[in-house]
């Protein structure tokens, strides 16, 4: 298993990748800003449209996980912020493969996450979840709870249904 950035000039190369990985995340109903259908479509549009401008421009980090040069697993750090929030990046769609997991990939993801953030000077990390797997990997990586916000996002598969988020933070100076 390799863990790295992915080059600006290597992610066309890896969207068809991502796509699939993002797709099958959001099928299995994982809450992460989609909701059912999803198409490959959709899911190559959120990589393209959202993620490579920031990518590109550098304010953003973008982690691939990589088995036998496969694809497998991503992870975005999101470094933009205001002068005031130069100490913090923002943590988003850990993705494991669901063919991969439980193998470490997510925990190795999150190692190289804050070991980059760390690297640009960000040691107060945030993110949200509202995954059960997910909340247990960042739990067991020392992320505190900050809160719970009811009623956030739609739930992937029942139109009349809002799910909970989990506000989760952590100071990388604490260790
Ligand atoms: C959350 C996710 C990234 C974990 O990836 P993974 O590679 O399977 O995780 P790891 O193998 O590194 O697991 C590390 C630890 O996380 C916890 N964990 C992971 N999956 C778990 C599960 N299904 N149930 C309970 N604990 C789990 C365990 O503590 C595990 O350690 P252990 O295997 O030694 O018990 C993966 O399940 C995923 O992609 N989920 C769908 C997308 C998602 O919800 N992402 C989070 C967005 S905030």
């Amino acid at each position: 298993m390799i863990i790295a950035p992915l080059a600006p000039s290597d992610f066309e190369g890896a969207v068809e990748r991502l796509a699939a990985i993002l797709q099958a995340c959001v099928s299995e109903g994982s809450s992460i800003g989609f909701i059912l259908p999803f198409s490959l479509d959709e899911a190559r549009a959120y990589w393209r449209d959202k993620v490579a401008p920031p990518h590109t421009a550098g304010s953003r980090l973008v982690l691939v996980a990589t088995i036998d040069g496969e694809v497998v697993g991503t992870a975005q750090l999101d470094l933009d912020g205001m002068p005031s929030k130069r100490h913090h990046a923002e943590v988003s769609k850990v993705l494991v493969d669901p063919r991969h997991r439980r193998s470490g990939l997510g925990r190795a993801l999150m190692a190289e996450i804050e070991r980059l953030a760390a690297e640009a000077g960000r040691w107060l990390l945030t993110l949200d979840t509202a995954g059960d797997a997910a909340e247990t990997l960042y739990r067991s990586l020392g992320y505190e709870v900050a809160g719970t916000i009811p009623l956030y996002a739609r739930d992937a598969f029942e139109a009349d249904r809002y799910d909970a988020t989990r506000l989760m933070y952590k100071d990388l100076r604490s260790g």
